[in-house]
């Protein structure tokens, strides 16, 4: 029985530093426990060609370890099977072959077995986190902490070979001797924080420091950390950004521990949103490309057993009591009782005459059936509790004084060069305001503090298509904010965005043009200006007519109605002759 683990999953599901390591059941057969434990190193070793910014020499040695005891393991594999094969071949007749090649292993070894499988579990978590596109910042923050998980599951390793009874087991002496040698290294090993680790860490929050007295921090001292993390560019920059943001938001209970915690998300979040804007100049295409290599290779994980054999022959549907009948075959209890009281003395599966209709119960099999389900129905509850808690975290305010502080001066940085720079700055600027407006009320209302609307308002007139529509969209979400509608306003901003509703570049554009006006025409005042303005209504209809999105037709429609609700208006709606009232 073997299983394909899908590890996407439990990727999404799997919250950092966290190692949800299945006991597997005692009552596992020790060639499945081997393999899998085989198969399970062998994935630990993948990690190799991964890229470790952080607890490199911690997790260089891991892999060590893991590598020998794979080897271990492959002797044990060998001689097994061997023994098997030679038992089978003596007692043919006496069906004892299985006793006997169970006995080869005694419980005690079988209890080590299953304590380093739930230790190699979770060393195949760890080093996943410490690989983890995005999260390389959060790792380096929490360095002693992963370097105690390290030594904690080190040990834990070293501990299970110090008792296992090594002359029961059936393996080379060299090997079983450097196993012992290898368990004695690994109870000294300190594994301790690594010193650049370290000094990173120190300069991370000698920065962030900084921003909270107000001082700009050292470009040099910025890209000495991103440097040190491998944060190459731009795209680098913003997995990180929204690593820390899916933290952030993470549901979770609000004890102290859990609000230092998001404070310091958030001001690591406002760090790297400084970095991407003031380091980075050029936006280089998020390629998903690593990401994908690195989910592929997870897929190995943990091949234990296949959800197929879990369901009974006859129904088809995943036993909740497996039994055993004379032949061997497994079904549920129920349907092959059913199958017996109506007459049929078959194995349903094999057609073979039965002698007795004895069952036993499987209670291995149920055992795993059990953990299969719990393990299926868990990773959906924590997915659902994620997207449940999307909205939680638009607070107003910025969390830490650091993050208010980078915010601040991140938004002035846009603002100048919105005001000063050559058009490839103003385009990349529209784009940053627009990325930093989506999520957080408190960036929207520093981006506007900033001054940067009306300069906002001055690309919309761009000839290039990517600019306008950048622009628009940055307009559109600090648009929600209150004091940004009257700065549109009074700045012109009106004809401006009615422009691009009748002549935006893009359909895009056109649309984000008709839902600003919308969230302009929440203020009594400005609906009526609009309502005033020739054209723009038909504008609106004619948009509704245009290919593009639902949604933005659906935001179209909505500021037409939100303009006819005023009462001035309705008669410019008439006179437009487009509905007959
Ligand atoms: C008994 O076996 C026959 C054919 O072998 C099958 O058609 C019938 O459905 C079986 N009875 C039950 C209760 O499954
Ligand atoms: C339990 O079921 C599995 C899968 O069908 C089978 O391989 C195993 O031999 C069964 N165990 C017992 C004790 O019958
Ligand atoms: C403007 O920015 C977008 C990214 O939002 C980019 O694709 C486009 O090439 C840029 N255009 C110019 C002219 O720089
Ligand atoms: C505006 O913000 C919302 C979330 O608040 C986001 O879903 C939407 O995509 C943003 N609009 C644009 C045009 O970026």
């Amino acid at each position: 029985m073997i299983q394909r683990f899908d590890h996407r999953d439990s990727r999404d599901s799997r919250r950092i530093l966290r190692f949800p390591a299945i006991q597997p059941c005692e009552g596992v057969s020790k060639d499945v426990l081997i393999a899998s434990l085989i198969n399970l190193g062998r994935s630990i070793c993948d990690h190799k060609s991964k890229k470790f910014t952080t607890q490199r020499r911690n997790a260089r040695e891991a892999i060590r370890v893991i590598g020998v005891l794979i080897i271990f393991f492959e002797e044990i594999r060998d001689a097994q099977s061997q023994s098997q094969s030679h038992a089978q071949s003596q007692s043919q007749s006496q069906s004892q072959s299985q006793s006997q090649s169970q006995s080869n292993m005694c419980d005690s070894v079988l209890l080590c077995l299953l304590e380093i499988h739930v230790a190699f579990q979770k060393i195949w978590y760890l080093l996943d986190d410490c690989s983890r596109e995005g999260a390389r910042l959060w790792i380096l923050m929490k360095h002693n902490r992963v370097a105690t998980e390290f030594r904690v599951l080190i040990r834990m390793l070293a501990t299970a070979l110090d008792v296992i009874p090594m002359d029961s087991i059936d393996a080379g002496e060299e090997v079983k001797e450097f196993v012992r040698l290898v368990a004695k290294q690994s109870q000294r090993r300190k594994f301790e924080g690594e010193f650049g680790d370290e000094r990173a860490c120190c300069d991370v929050v000698l920065i962030l420091n900084q921003f909270e007295n107000r001082v700009s921090p050292n470009l040099g001292d910025l890209k000495r950390v991103l440097d040190y993390l491998g944060i190459g560019s731009w795209s680098d920059c913003n997995w990180e950004i929204k690593f820390l943001n899916e933290e952030i938001e993470l549901e979770s209970s609000s004890d102290k521990d859990r609000e230092r915690e998001v404070s310091l998300l958030k001001s690591l979040a406002a760090l790297m949103s400084y970095c991407r804007v003031v380091v980075f100049d050029e936006i280089d295409s998020s390629s998903s490309n690593q990401r994908i290599e690195i989910l592929d290779n997870g897929e190995e994980f943990l091949r234990f057993v296949n959800p197929e054999d879990f369901k009974c022959p006859i129904t088809l549907e995943i036993m909740t009591d497996p039994v055993t009948i004379s032949t061997g075959q497994t079904y549920d209890r129920d349907s092959i009782h059913k199958w017996f009281k109506s007459g049929n003395l078959t194995c349903p599966k094999t057609g073979e005459k039965l002698m007795n209709t004895k069952s036993v119960p499987n209670s291995s099999l149920k055992s795993l059936i059990c953990r299969y389900c719990f393990l299926n129905n868990g990773a959906q509850i924590t997915k659902q509790s994620k997207c449940r808690s999307r909205d939680i975290v638009r607070t107003v305010s910025a969390g830490t004084p650091a993050a208010a502080e980078s915010i601040r001066m991140l938004s002035e940085f846009l603002a100048d060069k919105l005001a000063n720079g050559c058009g490839s700055d103003r385009n990349k600027s529209a784009h940053e305001i627009r990325l930093l407006a989506k999520s957080n009320i408190f960036y929207r209302s520093t981006l506007v503090n900033a001054n940067t609307v009306p300069y906002l308002l001055n690309l919309l007139c761009s000839l290039d298509p990517s600019t306008q529509d950048n622009a628009m969209a940055a307009l559109l979400n600090l648009s929600k904010h209150p004091k940004s509608k009257s700065i549109v306003v009074e700045n012109g901003g009106l004809v401006l965005i009615l422009d691009v509703l009748r002549e935006g570049l893009k359909v895009e554009s056109k649309q984000n043009a008709a839902a600003t006006l919308f969230y302009l025409s929440s203020v009594q005042d400005y609906r009526e200006l609009i309502g005033e303005t020739p054209g723009a209504i038909a504008a609106l209809v004619d948009l509704i007519g245009e290919s593009g999105t639902p949604r933005g037709k659906k935001n179209a429609l909505a500021t037409i109605f939100g303009l006819v609700l005023s009462p001035s208006n309705q008669g410019g709606w008439c006179e437009q002759g487009r509905f007959h009232c």
